[in-house]
């Protein structure tokens, strides 16, 4: 421990003046830090620069830092940031960057990702899209994708079979193309992320279909124990053994979409008991394996090396917690006591880079760790929005207002995309590897027709 923290101090450059200064109990104070950290999170994106693609973050590795799902994120992140602070510098580069990759078919699967696609690649966009539609986001003019309908297209998709399989008794693969490593692999994440999707439609177009799909997708998590009786929330498990053996690593983009999604499922039945208690329970599993005396900690990373996926996930457990507690008011005092406390941790540990005022991960450390990226950045401008929750109007509904049209059968029309790989394969263009991939690919459209009509 001390040789690594020693090494960190002397690599941190030592600047007296700057650090990221707020006064958290001012909403004026926290705004005006928050617009800097947006805008040096920004600073990563190179989307409308000659030479690069819009709507993505420098990657995905090995040209960039960065995988295609974690722009998809950051844009759900700086939805919520213009929501809360009401700053909207950057929604026109949002706007801009969440159509680039809507795709042809409008459902997040652009030809250029599809072959590398995870489903909770894809419905991390979905979310960012409905996060669009409750809140009024700018409405793209007519003929272009619509937010709710971008929604809806990648949640019909995955409750489709295709994506499914009948081991395990259903749950989602963690990977769409057979071909790819994690298509044996059934986890939380996917199947979370569905559940929360489902939640925040039925509440926002009052379907109750979608929120039957909810229940179902949280009783496979608890019959499959990846959810245990503690509200310890597992990684996930694989086929061979029809899911028995769980891989017991944490993380808590997990547990924090799953609270979301719990917390929609309590407001669209009208306070169940049911769904209290799981809120109730999800919130005390967070606070015990998420939260170290009141600071964000990512257990299965920090106590080792964190790769660049888990470094964005203290954004969306601030504001998921924040956002449960608007339509989940009962666990509101318990919410934003975790939000200051951590927050402060947050914003204290900002302290690197040139302009002294960059941050790093290792909240609770009380110092900058010596690495900063638009991870980093996106978690603390979350963190810092989030305590302007009580003063944010909550996620709309199609019936308090919400404007974006939505089409339940998005998703399942005839797919473009098939016309293009068609195209690919008749080529000489792509290696044997690839074309095998492409064939497996048809293969899977054709079935996914048959499955679904
Ligand atoms: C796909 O990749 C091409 C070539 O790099 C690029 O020009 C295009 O903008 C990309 N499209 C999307 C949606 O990423
Ligand atoms: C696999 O698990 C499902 C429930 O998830 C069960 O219905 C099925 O019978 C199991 N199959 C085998 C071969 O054990
Ligand atoms: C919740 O209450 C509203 C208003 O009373 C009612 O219209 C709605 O059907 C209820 N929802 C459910 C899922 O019971
Ligand atoms: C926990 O945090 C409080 C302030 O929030 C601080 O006074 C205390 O020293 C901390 N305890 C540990 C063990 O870090
Ligand atoms: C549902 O959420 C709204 C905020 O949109 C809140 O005013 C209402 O109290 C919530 N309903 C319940 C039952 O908690
Ligand atoms: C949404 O609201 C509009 C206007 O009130 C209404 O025409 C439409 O049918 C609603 N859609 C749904 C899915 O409830
Ligand atoms: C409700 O959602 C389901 C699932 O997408 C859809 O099939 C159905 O048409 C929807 N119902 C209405 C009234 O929109």
């Amino acid at each position: 421990m001390l040789p690594t923290l020693v090494s960190l101090i002397s690599l941190t450059p030592i600047v007296a003046h700057a650090a990221l200064q707020v006064d958290l109990e001012s909403p004026d104070s926290i705004k005006t830090a928050a617009k800097l950290v947006a805008g040096d999170l920004l600073s990563y994106y190179q989307g409308r620069e000659p030479g690069h693609t819009l709507g993505i973050l420098p990657g995905p590795p090995p040209d960039g830092d960065y995988y295609w799902w974690q722009a998809g994120a950051m844009w759900g992140g700086m939805i919520d940031y213009w929501y809360w602070t009401g700053d909207d510098t950057y929604n026109d580069i949002v706007y801009e960057a969440i159509l680039a990759q809507a795709g042809p078919d409008r459902d997040f699967m652009d030809k250029n990702w599809t072959l590398s696609l995870g489903n909770d690649d894809q419905s991390f966009w979905g979310m960012t899209a409905l996060s669009a539609a409750e809140s009024n986001f700018q409405d793209p003019p007519q003929g272009e994708p619509q937010w709710l309908a971008l929604a809806q297209a990648v949640w019909n998709e995955q409750a489709s079979p295709d994506r499914r399989g009948p081991e395990c008794g259903g749950g989602l693969r963690w990977q769409i193309q057979p071909t790819n490593r994690g298509y044996d692999y059934k986890n939380t994440i996917p199947n979370a992320i569905f559940f929360n999707m489902g939640a925040r439609l039925a509440r926002y177009t009052n379907n109750d279909t979608y929120a039957q799909h909810s229940t179902d997708t949280w009783n496979w998590l608890i019959e499959h124990v990846y959810i245990d009786d503690k509200f310890n929330v597992y990684d996930g498990a694989h086929i061979a053994d029809n899911c028995t053996t769980v891989n017991k690593q944490q993380f808590s983009y997990n547990a924090a979409v799953l609270l979301l999604g719990a917390a929609h499922m309590y407001n669209y039945t009208n306070a169940s008991k049911d769904w209290e208690a799981r809120v109730s329970g999800l919130l005390d599993g967070i606070e015990r394996v998420f939260f170290l005396n009141g600071t964000a900690y990512e257990p299965t990373c920090e106590a080792r090396i964190c790769l660049t996926d888990p470094i964005s996930f203290k954004g969306y457990l601030h504001r998921w917690m924040a956002v449960s507690s608007q339509v989940a008011p009962f666990i509101h005092d318990r919410v934003m006591g975790l939000l200051k406390t951590s927050t402060r941790a947050a914003v204290d540990q900002c302290t690197g880079g040139a302009d002294g005022r960059q941050c790093g991960f290792h909240w609770s450390t009380g110092m900058y760790d010596g690495a900063t990226g638009a991870g980093q950045e996106m978690n603390v401008v979350g963190a810092l929005a989030s305590l302007l929750i009580e003063a944010a109007a909550p996620p709309l509904t199609n019936g308090t207002g919400g404007s974006s049209l939505g089409d339940p059968d998005a998703g399942s029309g005839p797919k473009k995309e098939t016309d293009e790989f068609k195209q690919v394969t008749t080529g000489d263009q792509a290696g044997a590897g690839i074309v095998t991939v492409l064939l497996l690919g048809f293969a899977m459209v054709s079935l996914w027709f048959m499955v679904w009509k």
